[in-house]
């Protein structure tokens, strides 16, 4: 089974490098199911209804979210209408929508991490209480999108999942990293696939209100930068009679 992982997509910018290349990738690769990380998408804070189906009919199966989930208001009526967009699993459990899902057959998961981040509810035990929940239902292949900033707890996840995930791969840094690699019982990891955003930006964002923010350490606006875009994704081969990951390259283009 041939899994494409899309990084966060900033704004207008990425939705439009999204439905430009997404549809070009899975001929090239024969994809068979495609998961990407919307939680910027809208104007680079969030996720609209609208902006998930646009990205669904773009090619995604799947739209996962981080810790802006929620930064558009109306999203949190609109989640629970929506069957193909997560919302992080280890939220307090009176938030709506769900954390993960099955698509294709494989069991999709969205988390966030806690270090650097907001305080949330355990990762590392809810995910083991959710593969305990659906026990022998659970499918073979099972991805989940590790929403987290610092590569000690990527990494930790990671190791902690090997052989029991097919794939951890990492987003939310919006910087992709070369550390790609199966580790030994058969589950994929990358730190952070990266994002689908402006290249000559910080983060996505215009780089002049950005440098403002640092240089005077007051609020700022921040706005989707312009200019050609970065594509970063992951391609994860996983053999679906065992779950394990043949292999994880990168698969990054540029998009003017
Ligand atoms: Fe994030």
């Amino acid at each position: 089974m041939k899994v494409l992982f899309v990084g966060d997509v900033v704004g207008r910018p990425g939705r439009r490098a999204v439905a430009a290349l997404l549809p070009v990738l899975k001929t090239e690769h024969a994809l068979d199911l495609v998961i990407v990380n919307g939680e910027n998408a809208a104007g680079g804070a969030g996720l609209t209804a609208e902006i998930a189906k646009e990205l669904r009919s773009s090619g995604a199966d799947v739209v996962t979210n981080g810790n802006h989930v929620w930064d558009q208001r109306s999203f949190k009526d609109e989640i629970d209408g929506l069957d193909f967009a997560l919302r992080p699993l280890n939220l307090p459990p009176n938030n709506p929508g769900r954390g993960w899902c099955v698509s294709r057959g494989a069991l999709v998961v969205n988390a966030l991490g806690r270090v650097f981040m907001a305080n949330m509810d355990d990762p590392f035990r809810m995910i083991d209480e959710l593969l305990a929940e659906l026990g022998e239902t659970a499918p073979r292949v099972r991805i989940l999108d590790w929403h987290a900033e610092a590569t000690s707890e990527k990494l930790a996840m990671g190791w902690h999942l090997d052989g029991r995930f097919s794939a951890v791969v990492g987003s939310h840094t919006h910087v992709p990293t070369a550390d790609a690699r199966v580790l030994p019982h058969g589950t994929a990891l990358v730190c952070d696939t990266g994002m689908v955003g402006p290249r000559d930006s910080i983060l996505g964002m215009d780089t002049a209100t950005i440098l403002q923010r640092f240089r005077t350490g007051m609020p700022q606006r921040f706005d989707v930068a312009g200019g050609p875009v970065v594509f970063n994704s992951v391609l994860v081969d996983v053999d679906e009679a065992t779950g394990r990951a043949r292999s994880i390259v990168r698969v990054d283009r540029e998009f003017a």
